[in-house]
This record gives structure tokens, C-alpha cells and sequence, in this order.
């Protein structure tokens, strides 16, 4: 349901954001309009969470948005909830939407109801004499009648039609109960041959949407039999690949700060809920899918996948976990636990205790280890071809996260890995085969040794000439924002510039394209962002090289930006670059890749050169 968009212009306008955000988080003056503070949505404790007049912007996380996004956010309110809340502050009324939209939301109310009366009619069921062997199968699996009241569990009737006949006093069409999913025109007789019941001898479990709303039913066979489990069919309001079992519970418990955790099957939500743990929900017999994580993120920053500790649970995990990556943001991640093998959460829970099911909780994992050790496996490879494959792997997976700083904290932390792992194994081997070998040969170790680090001065003098160039020369960010970006400078100014001129950047290209930030506008804007400072540092005084003067040729200032990047980098990080670059060129023959691979190149000739070791050779500047 689209809304005007000069309603939603009004609100905003009527909508004083530091106030709004001020109730999160303490604000104080930034300089003009503008307020700071520490970031609602992730842990820091000096502020760089910026309120602007009509939007705000953490430079620790990246959360951007708006009032309304920031409502969805800190809330877990979905857009429409958001804009009901504003408005109602604001004095504004949420305009109706016209008569298409008006008729489209009255059937689906009219199919909630029916939805809604279905599961009454369940419930009742079950306290019927009829219910009574499936109360007690209930009651023998450990629920208590609170758990079955909260889940509103019910009793499918043994069929022939009583679904179709306790909803008749109720006004309830039978073509309504066949859109909502609940009984289907009996095959081959056309509408006079009358409908059978989808579920019959079952135990029903309603399952809600986030406000709680019936959407579909599971219903459980008694004891032993197949299928064990039958879901609703899809229809206008249920759909498999965006609910989630438990839910509604779920969010309710998340905002009193539950751990979100996804489990497999509707059982286990039950029991979990019992043993105290409401954020448990579940997928309906499916995958994990995009919409369920967009969902979960929606609750927190990092739900916990919790996986059976059998070799199909595994394959489950490593597939949520790759379908993950491509949705990653810095706030935006995931845990990985893994169950014992043999037992589900609903059997932890019963032999162990809340407690047994914390414990797994505590150990989960971060999604990059986890997925690390899923990748390289248990041993990492000895075949240097293997080894080769491997690392091509995990760079092309971390390639996969959209983030650019992001996909690069994951090449490197993964590399490391690799790296430690694999210099571990041969030092615990060292009468091993594979370690003699290479002793024999005297083989070069895979990759140069990496040198000291330049003195903490030096470098620091090094960022300042490279952000000086980019302030001078915004226009090199086009080519030079994903190294940029992965870079590791020193901590403190130059840090929290290149924050800064990324965000300025990212905000620059996605209103107008690429190549539309000037100099001028850049330093302005990163002087109204509370910048001031860090940019009087980058372009004070003496010691500057031509290329970060305003009169420098494209050229002159390309060149001086890379030369001083292949520094900052060294020479280690700059062989790994180049050969990520050269498998970029070979994959894409995209012309930025073969600039980015000339780049490199050339850097790293300049580093083994050992041009500039002053830090500023060949680059004409004040002396
Ligand atoms: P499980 O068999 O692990 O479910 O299937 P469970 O909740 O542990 O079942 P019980 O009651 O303790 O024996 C996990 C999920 O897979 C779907 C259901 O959503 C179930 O909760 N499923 C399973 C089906 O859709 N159909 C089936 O026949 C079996
Ligand atoms: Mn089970």
C-alpha cells in the first residue's frame, strides 16, 4: 500500500529528528543544526552517530536513514507501524489508500477472520471429548496448558467436512475456507460434489504473522506416521518462504532483549518458549531464504542459526550461511550454533535443562569463523594446488559480501587464518613428512615474510599525503574506493576522514552518479559533518607533494594516490591485491579490473624499487 509521497514529505518535515533520536540516545550540539551522539544500534563509547535536519548517519556502522527508518529500526516496527506512530505524534492522519487497495485489504481481512474463526474452532476441539487423545499426546510431550493456550494449539477434527460446519454458524462461505487453504473442492465433481478437509486427525498448530495474525496451519500427526507434518497450502496470505514459526512471540521477547534463534521445527520453538526462551522461531519444513533473514534482521543484529550436528544439518548451515553473505552489512550479521548429534532443541531441552540449550547458545559461533572452518574444513589441505584452491575459494566467497569494507575484513581475517593454520600445522609436525620436505628444498614459504612495520610517524604521515590527495582530487574515488576502504590506516584522524569522505562519496554517487563530487563541496560537506578538524590535519602546512595540490594533473595525482596506497599496504598485502585483481580480469574483462591490476602493478614495482622512502621522492612538494 503505497502512501502519497507529499504525505510522507509532511511528515518528516513535522517530525523533529534530534528530538525523536534524543529519547534513544543523549545528543549533543555538533556544530550548526546538527547533533551527535553514540550509536543506538551499535555498541561504542565515543559518539559518531550523526542527526542532521532531516536524516541521520553513524560513521562506526553505517546505519543511515530517515524518521521513519529510524522508528523501524529501533523499534522493530514495519513501515507502515513507523508511519502510524510518527503521524499520530505529529497530529497528521495516514491518508486511506484508494478503492483498488481498499478492496485488496478488505479480503484479506475477511480472510484473517476466517483464519482467526478456524483456529477458535481448533482450540475448542481439543477440549472436546474427540480432543482428548490429542490433549494427552500434548501433555506427554511436556507442555504445559499455558504453552498450549500461548501457541493456541488445537485439534483438527477427524474431516467430513467439520471445519466447514462449525464455521457455518458463523457466516463463513466454503469458497472462503478454499482461499484461505482449509478445505479444497473434491476432485472431479465439480462445485456440487462439496469439499474435503485439508487437515484431519491432526493436532493443529496456528502459525501468525508478526502481528499475530492466523495466516496457516501445521497440523501433527499422532504418534508415528507419514507425512508427520502437512502445512497450509500457499495462498494471498500465507507464504512459506517468509513466515516464521513463533514469530510474534519472537519480536515481543526480542525487544525485552531474548536472543533470536532459529530452529528447525515447530516442536523445538514450543519447548524452547516453555524453557524460557522467546526469541526461538522456526522456518515451515523449508530453507532458510532471503526473506527470512531480511525478517530475523529486523529483530537483531545477529540471530543465532542453531543446526542439527549431523551431516545434513551441516550442509543446512554452510547453505544458509553462503545465502547470507550477499545480504551482510556491518550490522547485519549471524551466529551459528550447532547441536549435539542426535538431538533436536526440544530433546535438549527435556534431557538438559535451560541450561544445556544456554550453553549451546554461548557457543555459537560468528558467521566467519563458522563459515571458515565449513570451508577449509577440518585439516587444511597439504597439496600446494589444493592449498591454491582453497584460498582462490575463500577470497571469491568473501567476494560475495556487497560491503566493501566488510568483504575485505573477511578476506583478511579468513587469510589469516589460513595463513596461522597453515604455519601451525607445520610447526606441530615437525617430524612430518610434508615439513621436511620443505626444509630439504629450502623452499620459499608461500608468501614474502611481512616486514616491520614502518614507524607509527611515518605512516601516519603517509595517510595524511594519500587523504590529502583524495580531498584535493575527490574525483579519484570512482577508481580508489574499494582500497581506500580496506585499508589499514592509523587509528585517530585519518581514520575518521576516510569515514567520512567514503560516506560523503557513497551519498554523492547515489544521488547523481559517479564523478559528482567536487573538492569544494566534498570539504564542506565534511566540515558540516564535525570533520573540521580531521581536515585541517590532512592539508596543514608544509610537506604536501604536488599531486594533493589543487593544480596537479589527473595523472600526477593518480599516480602519487597509488604510490603512496602500495606503502600504507605493503608489499605482502600488495602481492595478495594483484592476484585477486589478475583472477577479477581474468573472470570479468572488465576494463576497471585491468586499471586496478596496471595499478598494482605499478605500486608494487615502485615499493621494490624503493622509490620514496622518504615517504615522498620523485613527487615535486614543499621540501
Ligand atoms: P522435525 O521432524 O525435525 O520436526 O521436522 P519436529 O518439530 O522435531 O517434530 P516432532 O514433533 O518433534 O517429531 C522439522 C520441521 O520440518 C517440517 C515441519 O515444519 C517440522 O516442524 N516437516 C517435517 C514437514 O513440513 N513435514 C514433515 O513431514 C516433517
Ligand atoms: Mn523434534
Amino acid at each position: 500500500m503505497a502512501l502519497p509521497p507529499a504525505f510522507l514529505d509532511e511528515l518528516r518535515a513535522r517530525t523533529p529528528l534530534a528530538e525523536l533520536i534524543g529519547r534513544r540516545t543523549r545528543l549533543i550540539r555538533a556544530g550548526g543544526r546538527n547533533w551527535k551522539g553514540c550509536c543506538p544500534f551499535h555498541q561504542e563509547k565515543t559518539p559518531s552517530f550523526y542527526v542532521y535536519e532531516d536524516h541521520f548517519h553513524c560513521f562506526g556502522c553505517g546505519a543511515h536513514g530517515d524518521a521513519v527508518s529510524f522508528v523501524m529500526r529501533a523499534e522493530g516496527a514495519s513501515f507502515l507501524e513507523a508511519v502510524e506512530r510518527l503521524a499520530a505524534e505529529a497530529g497528521l492522519e495516514v491518508p486511506k489508500p484508494g478503492p483498488e487497495a481498499a478492496e485488496r485489504e478488505r479480503r484479506a481481512r475477511d480472510l484473517h477472520a476466517v483464519l482467526a474463526a478456524a483456529a477458535a474452532a481448533f482450540e475448542r476441539r481439543l477440549r472436546l471429548p474427540e480432543g482428548r487423545a490429542a490433549l494427552d499426546y500434548l501433555h506427554r510431550r511436556g507442555l504445559t496448558e499455558e504453552t498450549i493456550a500461548r501457541f493456541g494449539l488445537g485439534w483438527s477434527g477427524a474431516g467430513r467436512g467439520a471445519l466447514a460446519a462449525d464455521l457455518k454458524a458463523e457466516g463463513v462461505e466454503p469458497e472462503q475456507l478454499v482461499e484461505a487453504g482449509l478445505v479444497r473442492p473434491r476432485e472431479g465433481e465439480g462445485a456440487a460434489g462439496g469439499y474435503s478437509d485439508f487437515f484431519f486427525n491432526r493436532v493443529m498448530f496456528p502459525i501468525r504473522d508478526r502481528r499475530g495474525r492466523v495466516i496457516g496451519f501445521g497440523g501433527r500427526i499422532l504418534g508415528d506416521g507419514q507425512p508427520k507434518y502437512v502445512n497450509s497450502p500457499e495462498t494471498a496470505l500465507f507464504r512459506k518462504r517468509r513466515a516464521l514459526y513463533g514469530l510474534d512471540l519472537a519480536r515481543e521477547a526480542a525487544f525485552r532483549g531474548a536472543a533470536v534463534v532459529v530452529v528447525e521445527g515447530y516442536m523445538d520453538v514450543i519447548a524452547l518458549h516453555q524453557a524460557g526462551f522467546g526469541g526461538a522461531v522456526a522456518p515451515l519444513g523449508t530453507a532458510l531464504t532471503e526473506e527470512h533473514l531480511e525478517e530475523l534482521w529486523r529483530l537483531t543484529p545477529e540471530p543465532v542459526l542453531c543446526f542439527d550436528g549431523d551431516a545434513a544439518g551441516a550442509r543446512a548451515a554452510e547453505r544458509a550461511a553462503l545465502a547470507a553473505l550477499p545480504l551482510l552489512a556491518p550490522e547485519r550479521t549471524l551466529r551459528i550454533a550447532t547441536l549435539p548429534g542426535g538431538e533436536d532443541p526440544d530433546t535438549l531441552v527435556a534431557r538438559q535443562g535451560p541450561r544445556g540449550f544456554q550453553a549451546l547458545l554461548d557457543a555459537a559461533r560468528p558467521l566467519s569463523e563458522a563459515l571458515f572452518a565449513m570451508l577449509a574444513g577440518a585439516r587444511l589441505p597439504e597439496a600446494p594446488e589444493q592449498r591454491a584452491a582453497l584460498r582462490n575459494r575463500l577470497v571469491a566467497v568473501a567476494g560475495t559480501i556487497p560491503d566493501r569494507a566488510l568483504a575485505a575484513e573477511y578476506r583478511r581475517a579468513w587469510l589469516d587464518r589460513f595463513f596461522a593454520a597453515a604455519g601451525s600445522a607445520r610447526r606441530a609436525a615437525p617430524g612430518g613428512i610434508g615439513a621436511r620436505r620443505f626444509r630439504a628444498a629450502g623452499a620459499p614459504s608461500p608468501r614474502p615474510p611481512r616486514p616491520p612495520l614502518d614507524p607509527p610517524a611515518v605512516r601516519r604521515e603517509r595517510a595524511r599525503i594519500l587523504l590529502a590527495i583524495t580531498l584535493r582530487h575527490p574525483w579519484l574515488l570512482d577508481e580508489v574506493e574499494e582500497p581506500l576502504a580496506a585499508l589499514d590506516l592509523p587509528e585517530g584522524e585519518a581514520t575518521r576522514l576516510r569515514a567520512a569522505i567514503l560516506a560523503c562519496h557513497a551519498a554523492a554517487s547515489r544521488a547523481e552518479g559517479a564523478g559528482a563530487l567536487d573538492s569544494a563541496g566534498l570539504m564542506s560537506q565534511l566540515a558540516s559533518m564535525g570533520a573540521a578538524d580531521a581536515l585541517a590535519w590532512a592539508l596543514q602546512g608544509a610537506g604536501l607533494p604536488t599531486a594533493a595540490t589543487a593544480d596537479a594533473q589527473p595523472r600526477e595525482a593518480l599516480d602519487g594516490w597509488w604510490h603512496f596506497f602500495g606503502y600504507l599496504r605493503g608489499e605482502a598485502d600488495l602481492v595478495d591485491d594483484r592476484r585477486a585483481a589478475e583472477r577479477a580480469l581474468v573472470e570479468t574483462n572488465d576494463p576497471a579490473a585491468q586499471r586496478r591490476l596496471i595499478r598494482l602493478t605499478e605500486a608494487l614495482a615502485a615499493l621494490r624499487r624503493g622509490d620514496g622512502t622518504s615517504g615522498q621522492d620523485g613527487f615535486a612538494g614543499d621540501p
